[in-house]
């Protein structure tokens, strides 16, 4: 009779373990989807949380510049961040060995503090090290609460699984997140570079995809394009590395071949974008880019496309760009104010801008008028080189204003 229940016993522990395996195996392949860190520790929190059956676990990352521990997840707070060596977890990251404690209250290596202050009790606490490619703890495991009793030789084996295929994820969305940020700060550095070469237009590159954001957001646009609309706002001038000083920092009126001259930047920014090996889905950078000065009459350049060939992404740059040149100061003029700059644009849509994008200019106003605010200490001052008098111009003004929408720069 006890041999037959032993049996049963047995079988069970059999049939759960597979179940075990079969719940690893599709965490692991869940985990290996997930790119985004932060998503990513969400899904080990709670994916730990159900295999333990406990009440809750955290996931701790080491942060190896600054030799700490931070997490995201715990109780839903906010970002927490400790020493590594500091408490069990901290510990746990140094040392990289489990630490199992089935009663904490019983353990001197517990902090009763954090309990006191949320009100919660622990009873039993798993403490699990994640190690990655070259040996070194990446990340901490914490799980609380084992329902029906400490925390067991099985659960840590089931950890250990699943920490492993953890690591990789872990790593691998840290690797992404490198990635991007080496890319974003290149293509800033790119748009500054280009900005301070000519003080008339300081911080243009930067203020024109802060409104592209604003008036592409107001379309739908989100996610990946987004994010390319970005990066063609940031660099869409940087054609202009090839156009000599002279010509850049004139501090008056372009005459016919100096602007035919000036007019090539549009085209360089193509070109020199092409060499650049873009990220695979981000590959239509350069040709929003590239497309900035085109016009919806055809007669924009460098290549005349018609409105069918423009991208949106490029009709949405192009607006962002007269925006702009008309908010700002430039040397032949003030900053407009927002009536005066819509006017004008109002005037452009149709032949020169896209009537679509100019009706979301009009709806995203509020938008638009905030961000110029928070934007305003980065125009160029009047004393600044090529700047002028801006009194001087003021007398010119009318018959610039078109000009100055015309040639956004
Ligand atoms: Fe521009
Ligand atoms: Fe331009």
């Amino acid at each position: 009779m006890s041999e037959e229940r032993a049996e049963r016993r047995k079988a069970e522990r059999r049939r759960s373990s597979g179940q075990r395996l079969d719940l690893i195996l599709d965490i692991t392949r869940r985990l290996m989807s997930v790119t985004d860190l932060d998503a990513l520790l969400r899904l080990m929190a709670e994916a730990t949380t159900s295999l333990l059956e406990a009440d809750r676990a955290t996931i701790f990352i080491v942060d190896r510049d600054g030799g700490e521990l931070w997490s995201r997840v715990a109780l839903g707070a906010s970002e927490i961040r400790f020493p590594v060596g500091r408490g069990i977890a901290g510990t746990v990251a140094q040392t990289g060995e489990v630490v199992n404690i089935p009663d904490a209250y019983a353990d001197p290596r517990f902090n009763p503090e954090p309990d006191r202050q949320s009100g919660y009790r622990t009873h039993s606490l798993l403490t699990f090290p994640m190690t990655g490619q070259e040996g070194r703890v990446i990340g901490v495991f914490q799980v609380v609460n084992k329902r029906g009793g400490p925390f067991t030789k099985q659960d840590e084996d089931t950890l250990a699984s699943l920490a492993a295929s953890a690591a990789v994820a872990v790593e691998n969305a840290q690797l992404i997140a490198e990635q991007k940020q080496l890319w974003q700060s290149l293509i800033e550095t790119l748009a500054v570079t280009i900005d301070a070469r000519d003080q008339q237009t300081a911080g243009h590159s930067q203020r024109v995809t802060r409104y592209a954001e604003v008036i592409g957001r107001e379309m739908g646009l989100d996610g990946k394009d987004l994010e390319k609309l970005r990066a063609a706002a940031l660099l869409h001038d940087y054609g202009k590395i090839a156009v000599r000083d002279r010509f850049l920092q004139k501090p008056g009126k372009l005459d016919d071949a100096e602007f035919a001259y000036m007019k090539a930047h549009a085209e360089k920014t193509g070109e020199f974008l092409a060499h650049l090996e873009f990220p695979h889905d981000m590959r239509d950078v350069p040709v929003i880019a590239s497309q900035h000065h085109e016009r919806m009459d055809g007669k924009g350049y460098p290549k005349g496309l018609g409105s069918s060939d423009i991208v949106l992404g490029a009709r949405i740059v192009a607006a962002a760009d007269v925006f702009d040149a008309l908010t700002a100061p430039r040397y032949y003029k003030p900053a407009y104010p927002l009536d005066k700059t819509l006017e004008i644009m109002d005037g452009m849509a149709g032949n020169h801008l896209d009537p679509a994008v100019m009706a979301a200019v009009h709806r995203a106003l509020p938008a638009l008028e905030a961000t110029i605010a928070e934007l305003k200490h980065t125009w160029p001052k009047p004393g600044d080189e090529g700047m002028g008098s801006i009194q001087e111009a003021a007398g010119q003004l009318s018959e610039r204003d078109q000009e100055a929408a015309a040639k956004p720069a």
